[in-house]
């Protein structure tokens, strides 16, 4: 069954530019193989990232990530079963202005899943982020 999830997190003091590099190009290559694609959104102080595969799929992926040191306050936003994917591929964005930053913090504190519009939400915060 196909599935949407979204997670937030603030990079760990010693994750730097080059080290969300290292990040994207290998999960860039496991998100290709396992057919998960989706968007992945950094705004300096957070990364949002929205993923959309296989339920089984997308559970894996949470238990790595959950467990990665590179990154802490890992927040799971929700998850939905989903109909059609809205994110054919797996991209990056880049979004620094104070709305940007506003709406991640607002849907971070309405955690945990008390946001029933998580999934809008999130989809609304990547439509202002230019792609990379
Ligand atoms: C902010 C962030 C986002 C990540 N996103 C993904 C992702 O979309 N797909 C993925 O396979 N790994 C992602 N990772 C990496 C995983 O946490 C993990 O390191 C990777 O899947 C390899 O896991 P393994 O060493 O247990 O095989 C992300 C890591 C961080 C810090």
């Amino acid at each position: 069954m196909l599935q949407r999830m979204a997670w937030s997190c603030v990079p760990s003091p010693s994750f730097s530019a080059a080290r969300l590099g290292e990040v994207i190009a290998l999960a860039r290559i496991s998100n290709h193989r396992n057919h998960v694609s989706g968007r992945l959104l950094f705004t300096g102080a957070h990364i949002l990232e929205i993923v959309e595969g296989e339920a089984r799929d997308l559970d894996e992926l949470w238990s790595r990530v959950n467990s990665d040191t590179r990154h802490e306050d890992v927040i799971r936003l929700g998850d939905e079963p989903c109909g059609e994917r809205w994110y054919p591929e797996w991209m990056i964005g880049y979004a620094d202005d104070t709305q940007v930053c506003d709406d991640m913090e607002a849907l971070r504190s309405a955690h945990p899943g008390h946001d029933s519009a998580w999934a809008n939400t999130t989809r609304s915060i990547m439509r202002r982020a230019d792609s990379m």
